[in-house]
């Protein structure tokens, strides 16, 4: 079976096709970083328009890097949630015109079960189950994953995302956007023994996060100093130790509590490599395992969602014709599927 995915929740525009048998045959990706680098954060009414200029062309191409002509897709499955609602119509209402004139069916994927199964697509694929720690900019969930579809939620943000407390606490230094690249470039440079931020809610139990208080304590500290170079390299350093730190904390309690072995990590945080290092020790550590996807596939691309619809459509999952997208959407809510895939 051969699938064109769509992704088009927030600013990356992405198209791909994913093969039951070949795998991955094509992923385009067009970001948007530029046009909202201009404004600090994401436009929603710029980014749907510019997914109506850039979606068709990207659909064409990633057909024709698959070699795959229109009539020889077996299925479409596009992002119906959670994100931008202006910017998931557009996604939906390609998808669903392409799935109708080929006469296929046309499939709604939830975002972050797309960020989930990335490292699916890579060459050594992690076995259920699972836990799995989702850091974006707009989640910050640690799930126990049994199998497709079966998803318990053991923790999340009580404020912030992750991926938001970085791009707030770049802007604050001045570092533009998209803030969690920016930050960890700086932070390179940073001098990891001038200030230690506090490491939030993980001196009591539980699995939840909470990163507002991290970044109004990067607020007090900018505050107090004159922000030259070395400083801005200082607090993005100290920031980006605390925030990893959390979440290595975290993860750690998760695999224990959930007694797993193997921790998948996935969404753009996913791409910052201070956590993936600290990652790999901890499991290491405690004699488990930490899967990630591919950098590119960390952060919003059309691949994760050609897979996770892919899945869903091989084992017969099938929706009615009229549609909505929703903005807002648990992944606790996604109903799970049979696993008599193709
Ligand atoms: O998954 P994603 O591409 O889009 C959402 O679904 O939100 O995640 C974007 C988030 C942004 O907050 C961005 O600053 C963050 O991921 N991010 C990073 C890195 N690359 C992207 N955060 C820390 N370090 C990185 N290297
Ligand atoms: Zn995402």
């Amino acid at each position: 079976m051969q699938v064109l995915g769509i992704e088009t929740s927030c600013d990356d525009t992405g198209a791909a096709v994913y093969d039951t048998d070949a795998g991955l045959k094509s992923h385009c990706l067009a970001s948007q970083v530029e046009l909202h680098a201009l404004y600090g954060g994401v436009v929603p009414e710029l980014a749907a328009r510019d997914h109506v200029k850039l979606l068709m062309p990207l659909v064409e191409k990633a057909l024709r890097e698959a070699e795959v002509p229109g009539r020889g897709i077996d299925g479409v499955a596009y992002t119906a949630g959670p994100g931008l609602s202006g910017a998931l119509l557009v996604g939906a209402a390609l998808g669903r015109s392409l799935a109708w004139a080929w006469d296929v069916p046309a499939l709604g994927v939830h975002h972050m079960e797309g960020h989930l199964l990335a490292p699916m697509l890579e060459e050594n694929p992690p076995a259920f189950p699972f836990v799995a720690l989702l850091v974006s900019g707009g989640h910050t969930l640690l799930v126990d994953v049994k199998d497709i579809g079966r998803y318990q939620l053991l923790g999340g943000t009580l404020d912030d995302a992750v991926g938001e407390a970085f791009d707030k606490t770049a802007k604050l230094l001045g570092l533009g956007y998209p803030g969690g690249p920016a930050i960890a470039k700086a932070a390179h440079d940073g001098n990891p023994e001038r200030w230690r931020f506090p490491r939030p809610m993980t001196d009591r139990p539980g699995l939840d996060f909470s990163f507002s208080g991290l970044k109004t304590f990067a607020r007090n500290t900018v505050s107090s100093v004159q922000l030259d170079e070395e400083t801005i390299a200082d607090v993005a350093c100290a920031f980006q130790d605390a925030a990893v730190d959390t979440l290595v904390i975290k993860c750690r309690r998760a695999l224990e509590q959930a007694g797993r072995r193997r921790l998948v990590v996935a969404g753009g945080v996913g791409a910052n490599l201070l956590l993936r290092e600290r990652l790999r020790e901890m499991t290491a550590d405690c004699g488990k395992e930490v899967f990630y996807p591919r950098l590119e596939f960390c952060t919003d691309n059309g691949a994760m969602i050609a897979y996770a619809g892919c899945r869903r459509l091989a084992a017969g999952e099938r929706q009615s014709l009229d549609f909505s997208v929703r903005p807002r959407w648990s992944l606790a809510d996604l109903a799970p599927f049979s696993r008599a895939v193709a």
